[in-house]
């Protein structure tokens, strides 16, 4: 198999200035990619801003002979996200790949999260990468090419206590995914998701507001971890689903302890009624196993019609 290339492509990672964007920024660069390093240098939470995070990895780059430009503009604004487009245009003339990996973390007991909290973390996640794309996306469409990484988080798909507002906001993303896969294919545009799992300030962080039950878990599940959780595990998904090798499109992908896997949102067989007449509770009540029942099989619905074909045809078949 020939090495994955990007030579001539040119990336913007956001938040890459340390953990795993750091990792996908220095990856890219090594194998002949332009990069924007994007960071806004605040702290975990989200506040403050500084230019050393991404000037640092800009001189990583640059002293292994590869290419970079910094940018410090916060993804949370549209003009911060223009300025991210316009520093990929101006210094190297494309964009081609956007790597959505920019976060900020708060963990709270529901009842505890606060509006500033939901509101910081919505904005950055979901609403940056949100305005980190809608940026790209004219350059892309317009030279019918384009590769978008969405970084999502099991603790949203998953579930996860003490970040109900997080992972919201992480939901929104796997979401934002679903439906631009499905713009941005006809114009070339390929969307994916990541799953990621590494230790770094992040995860330490969320230990630290671990309920004892949570870490007396995760010490059980750390046995036979070994490196797994460096950032660098997740680096060979990321930089391949940003990569022009990648054909996969409207997918969402896992990283965990080494293992990398697709996670998809499936619909049983489910229980048929009536199309003529409502079901009722209680035949809702009768049912309730068959409808939730995964022994059968599922299915993995792109789109609401797809959705409407598969029912169609099962009623058709009559299963
Ligand atoms: P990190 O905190 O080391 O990296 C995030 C980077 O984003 C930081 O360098 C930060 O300065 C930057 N940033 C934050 N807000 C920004 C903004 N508004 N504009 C521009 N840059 C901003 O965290 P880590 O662990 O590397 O996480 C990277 C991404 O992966 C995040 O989106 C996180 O939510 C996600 N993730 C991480 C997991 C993990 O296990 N570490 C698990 C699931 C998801």
């Amino acid at each position: 198999m020939s090495a994955v290339s990007f030579k001539n492509r040119v990336v913007i990672v956001t938040g890459s200035g340390g953990g795993l964007g750091r990792t996908y920024a220095l990856e890219i660069a090594r194998r002949g990619g332009a990069v924007v390093v994007n960071d806004l240098g605040g702290t975990v939470e989200g506040s403050g801003a500084s230019s050393t995070m991404a000037d640092q990895v800009v001189n990583e780059i640059k002293a292994a002979g590869g290419q970079a430009v910094a940018n410090y503009d916060n993804v949370a604004t549209t003009d911060g996200a223009r300025r991210i487009a316009a520093t990929a245009l101006d210094t190297f003339g494309r964009i081609d790949a956007l790597i959505n990996n920019a976060g900020n973390f708060r963990a709270s007991w529901f009842e505890d999260y606060t509006k500033e909290d939901l509101e910081s973390l919505i904005t950055t996640h979901l609403i940056g990468t949100f305005n980190v794309t809608q940026a790209v996306w004219p350059h892309m469409k317009a030279q019918h090419y384009g590769r978008i990484v969405f970084t999502s988080s099991s603790a949203g798909l998953f579930g996860h206590e003490k970040l109900s507002a997080y992972g919201a906001a992480k939901g929104g993303v796997a979401a934002l995914m679903n439906v631009l896969s499905e713009e941005g294919e006809s114009h070339g545009i390929l969307c994916n998701g990541l799953m990621p799992n590494a230790s770094g300030r992040m995860t330490l962080r969320a230990g630290e507001k671990m309920s004892p039950e949570d870490a007396k878990e995760a010490m059980a599940n750390a046995a036979g971890i070994g490196n797994s959780m460096e950032p660098i595990f997740n680096t060979g998904i990321a930089v391949y689903l940003a990569s022009e090798d990648c054909r996969s499109t409207h997918s969402l992908y896992s990283a965990c302890r080494g293992r990398i896997a697709r996670v998809f949102i499936g619909v049983t067989n489910g229980w048929q009624g009536s199309c003529e007449q409502p079901s009722t509770v209680e035949d809702i009540a009768a049912h309730f196993d068959q409808i939730r029942d995964l022994t059968h099989g599922f299915h993995t619905p792109r789109s609401p019609s797809e959705e409407h074909s598969i029912v169609a045809s099962q009623v058709a078949a009559g299963t």
